[in-house]
């Protein structure tokens, strides 16, 4: 087959800017594997994209979708694993809302044992990203106390499992009752209504927090620096109130603080391989058990993108969304 279907951004803008629209199948370059695609996982960076704030990286398709599941349908040269016919879960470059999607074979995982191809496409970007952050950069430690904000999120509810799993004590923020519900559901010790409390004072009062991941920027960077407990640690993966803030550096250096970051996409093929190598000796044992799962929100057909981005950017969502393709 020459042509498949996808989804492209025809403009920067609102959802309504997702079309559908008819490509060429991608061909594997070396190292590569193409994959026909059964689901892709839909995540906040792609409604960046859309939005025109986040550029693909050089060589990149410009077709949104950065993680998937489905069944290899043809290999590059250099590759040994995984095979034509083999299903897997991948990391991807972009172009994941689409029929066909080449990515390098060292982004693959096994669909864990027991797991469907809708919840295996909810993997990559999320562990990835959870892990590279968290324990790699951030460096949690069993018995931290470890504040997550936005716990609900795709990203939120993967790092609950993964750090209550490793030990740490979970505390999250959450923008509703229902979303602090799930994040306790999920094996967090405390949930913080941001509307209602204070994390400060919450986090204060344990002793602080020894570190944080947080994607909302603006004013909780201060707080957060507040929040920190001695040799503390803050991981920014996102500024969802804007990046620009002023601070006051005495706490950083009183309280021997770390602020870190990182955004996955732009990372070198060797240093995502590096992640995955991580995933599959640490994490996909515990997938495969069933110890801990993607949250579910909701699934939507490929051609209705438009639709999932909206439901992501209404903020009402729980878990993540997948679009079949
Ligand atoms: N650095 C990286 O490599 C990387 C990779 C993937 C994702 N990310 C970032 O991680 C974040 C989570 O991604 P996701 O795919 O899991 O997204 P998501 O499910 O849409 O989560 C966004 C969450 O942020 C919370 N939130 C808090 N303050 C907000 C605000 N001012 N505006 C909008 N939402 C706000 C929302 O819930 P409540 O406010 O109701 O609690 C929601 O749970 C995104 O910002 C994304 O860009 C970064």
């Amino acid at each position: 087959m020459a042509e498949m279907r996808a989804i492209e951004i025809t403009q920067p803008g609102g959802p309504e800017v997702l079309k559908p629209c008819t490509r060429p199948v991608p061909e594997p370059e070396a190292g590569q594997v193409v994959i026909k695609v059964a689901y892709a996982g839909v995540n906040r960076p792609d409604a960046l994209q859309r939005a025109g704030s986040y550029a693909p990286p050089p060589g990149a398709s410009d077709l949104p979708g950065l993680e998937c599941s489905g069944e290899v349908v043809a290999v590059g040269p250099g590759v040994d694993w995984p095979r034509a016919g083999d299903q897997v879960c991948a990391l991807l470059p972009g172009g994941g809302y689409a029929e066909y999607v080449a990515t390098p074979a060292a982004h693959c995982l096994p669909v864990p044992r027991g797991m469907g191809l809708k919840e295996a496409a909810c993997l990559p970007e999320t562990f990835f990203t959870v892990w590279s952050n968290v324990f790699m950069r951030g460096g949690l430690q069993a018995g931290e106390r470890f504040l997550i904000h936005g716990g609900s999120s795709g990203i939120g509810t993967t790092a609950i499992q993964l750090a209550q799993h490793f030990g740490a004590r979970v505390f999250v923020t959450a923008g509703s009752a229902e979303k602090c519900q799930a994040c306790l559901d999920l094996g967090a010790e405390r949930a913080i209504n941001y509307r209602e409390e204070d994390f400060v004072k919450v986090m204060k009062a344990e002793g602080g927090a020894n570190l944080i991941l947080d994607m909302v920027g603006g004013d909780y960077i201060s707080r957060n620096v507040k929040t920190l407990a001695e040799d503390g640690r803050l991981v920014q993966i996102a500024f969802l109130q804007g990046p620009q803030v002023e601070l006051n550096f005495a706490l950083v250096m009183v309280k021997r603080l770390t602020i870190t970051g990182s955004t996955l996409r732009p990372q070198s093929v060797l240093a995502k391989a590096r992640i995955a190598d991580q995933l599959r000796e640490q994490v996909w044992p515990l997938l495969d058990a069933g110890k801990i799962a993607p949250v579910m929100d909701s699934e939507f057909p490929l051609e209705e993108a438009a639709a999932a981005h909206a439901r992501m950017e209404g903020s009402t969502h729980i878990g993540k969304i997948v679009l079949r393709v």
